[in-house]
């Protein structure tokens, strides 16, 4: 569907849950089409959604001023799936179709969809129905297969961090047990970076299968040699009862097998919200600028990817469907055991 005699029309789309860097993301693909290729670009509205509802605004180079440090995201995103309801029966049309017609009316070349795992499966799908497709990875979580770093991690730590600091000071202060709950899905990254950074004692992370006994054995250690606190940083997806948070419920079973007073804090969404660190800003600056080449050069059904801190592009057809996790035998994992840190699985 490309017309290599005119100057390309592409699309940028933001979906699945927003992180911080999308705009420096959008910015990167916008200006580098614009000013180093001489592209036209449009923005759809809210992820896919946009898409099937012919629903965009027109993305002059001024309108990308100005929003490389601005948190969220100024095209807004939705957690659209278009094919997983695929048979709309309310409007009687089938979403990819939508999404089909609206790309050859407005006559694109490309579109470059900004997301997670979710929406990296999806753009792989919009391939196989004939639209030429870019991906850049996004999300907090760091999961997205193919790739060794995502943006909006980095922000993510470092405020995850901060509020594993400001725990340090109460708990001692109350000689507490404090638990914190860090976001990440199914994966420990954030977990375990947080929880690194800012001296967790304990780190849960959903790659490894935690004993709360364990947890308890670690924390009466740390009581009888005069360290009367301790923070226990869970990642939300360890295992645990439906209906109860992880924190909570780990919260509890502590306070009910040690005796010791407990807190919980679960961080939320602030953990996706404000302004991208440095980091994430050069991140998704790289990545967008990146993604607008691989436009230029028709180097279609990628996603672009950092492998050892080199640019580079993963067929889409490899990532979809695939999690990045953390392994059991990652080096920082073996580093901090040997410093004393637990993951509560040392004596199962
Ligand atoms: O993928 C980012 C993330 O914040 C996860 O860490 C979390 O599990 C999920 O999104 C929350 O999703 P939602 O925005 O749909 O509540």
């Amino acid at each position: 569907m490309s017309n290599s005699t005119k100057p390309k029309r592409i699309g940028i789309l933001t979906a699945g849950g927003d992180c911080p860097g999308l705009n420096a993301a959008i910015r990167g693909v916008g200006k580098t089409a614009i000013v180093e290729y001489g592209m036209e670009v449009l923005g759809f509205n809210a992820g896919y959604s946009g898409m099937i509802n012919n629903d965009y605004i027109h993305l002059k180079e001024s309108q990308l001023s100005g929003i490389l440090t601005l948190g969220g995201t100024i095209l807004g995103t939705s957690r659209e799936k278009p094919f997983k309801t695929s048979k709309n029966e309310k409007d009687g049309e089938h979403k990819p179709d939508r999404i089909v017609q609206t790309y050859k009316d407005l006559g694109l070349d490309c579109v470059v969809c900004i997301g997670g795992n979710g929406t990296m499966k999806t753009a792989n799908m919009l391939g196989k129905e004939g639209l030429n497709v870019v991906g850049i990875p996004k999300t907090i979580d760091n999961d997205v297969w193919g790739t060794d770093v995502t943006f909006g991690f980095d922000s993510a730590v470092q405020i995850a961090t901060d509020a594993i600091d400001r725990l340090h000071t109460t708990a001692n202060s109350h000689q507490r047990v404090m638990i914190i709950e860090i976001m990440g899905h199914h994966a420990g990254w954030l977990a375990l970076y947080s929880g690194l950074a800012g001296g967790g004692d304990i780190i849960l992370l959903p790659e490894l299968e935690y004993n709360i006994r364990s947890v308890c054995k670690k924390i009466e250690a740390r009581y009888e040699s005069n360290k009367p606190y301790s923070i226990v940083v869970v990642a939300e997806g360890i295992g645990h009862p439906k209906g109860s948070s992880a924190a909570a419920h780990v919260s509890e079973a502590i306070q009910t097998y040690t005796g010791i007073e407990t807190r919980q804090t679960v961080l939320g969404y602030i953990q996706r919200g404000g302004s991208p660190t440095p980091m994430d800003r050069i991140l998704a600056t790289r990545y967008g600028a990146f993604a607008a080449q691989c436009i230029a050069e028709e180097n279609f059904g990628t996603m672009v990817a950092i492998k050892n801190n080199e640019l580079t592009t993963v067929p889409l057809e490899e990532v979809g469907g695939k999690l990045r996790l953390v392994d059991a035998n990652f080096p920082l994992i073996q580093k901090a055991r040997k410093m004393g840190v637990s993951f509560g699985d040392e004596y199962l």
